[in-house]
């Protein structure tokens, strides 16, 4: 079936869907992306996620592409037309298409909306259900990590960098420090039970999945604690995991080639996942 994406007030065929090549995302990587994971044809967490759209929009002074109530009819529509089931909705929002110049363009450029579905397999993927093995690499952002930007050079060479290495995920550090996933939100559980992630700040980006995660922690009377860790202390630890859209909540059973814990799933990351998918299952 052919595939059906959204550019700038036209549903097309996947083909022709096309953004000039002065578009400012393209020249500047000037504008923000939202993911949103779709389970059983529904969207998970969906209203953080545009929640954040707007955010990160508004940090970076692009004024919203449409209301949004369209962008959720959008979303819905997509899913409609590709009949997806499991996957994803992606979301692009840039300063528009202008003559190449660094400053904002006038008043009148429209921002540019693009939105289209992937289809992936998310609750069985295997590097979810065996748990991801990660590889570090320095944490080469810039230092306002908590706006979504389409800028993702720095998390490709990581990521990149990991798969050559056979990993599922690269763990950036600052210094001694874990940031964050190259695409995911970072945790470990400690020897006291306690369930450690950064808070939020510009330093990494403030996951979806990580925020819903939190209400399910505390309602399972999990200990939790939002402060840095070092990677000693994540090699260390009882069990680390990772969240996002995309891989949900996924432990992580090896880092830099050094097991975690006994190398396989622990029982809270295996028991937040179930958690998670049942609660998405639910919504
Ligand atoms: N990435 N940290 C980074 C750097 C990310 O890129 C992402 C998401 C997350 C987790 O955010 P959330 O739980 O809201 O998905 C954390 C998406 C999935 C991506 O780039 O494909």
């Amino acid at each position: 079936m052919q595939k059906i994406a959204y550019v700038n007030g036209s549903f097309v065929p996947g083909e022709q869907a096309m953004v000039p090549v002065t578009d400012r995302g393209f020249l500047f990587g000037d504008g923000i992306y939202e993911v949103t994971s779709v389970i059983d044809g529904r969207m998970v967490d969906n209203e953080l996620h545009l929640a954040r759209l707007q955010r990160s929009l508004g940090e970076i002074r692009i004024a919203m592409p449409a209301p949004l109530e369209r962008i959720r009819e959008i979303q819905h529509e997509l899913i409609r037309v590709n009949d997806l089931s499991e996957g994803m909705v992606y979301i692009q929002v840039t300063r528009g298409a202008a003559e190449r110049d660094f400053v904002f363009p006038a008043a009148d450029v429209a921002p540019s909306l693009v939105m289209f579905t992937q289809q992936k397999n998310l609750v069985g993927a295997p590097s979810g259900v065996k748990g991801l093995k990660v590889m570090t690499f320095p944490d080469l952002r810039w230092t306002r990590r908590d706006i979504k930007s389409v800028n993702l050079l720095a998390q490709v060479i990581a990521k990149q960098a990991a798969a050559e290495a056979g990993c599922n995920e690269a763990w950036m550090l600052d210094g001694e420090m874990v940031t964050e996933g190259g695409s995911s939100t970072a945790y470990i559980l400690t020897a006291n039970d306690t369930i450690v992630t950064r808070p939020r700040s510009t330093m990494t980006l403030s996951g979806c999945t990580c925020a819903a995660l939190q209400t399910l922690i505390v309602e399972r009377g999990l200990k939790l604690e939002e402060r840095p860790f070092s990677l000693a202390e994540a090699k260390a630890a009882k069990e680390a995991f990772a969240t996002s859209a995309t891989t949900l909540v996924a432990a992580v059973v090896e880092i830099d080639g050094e097991a975690i814990g006994d190398g396989k799933p622990g029982p809270v990351a295996t028991e937040l996942r179930r958690l998670y998918v049942e609660r998405a299952r639910a919504s």
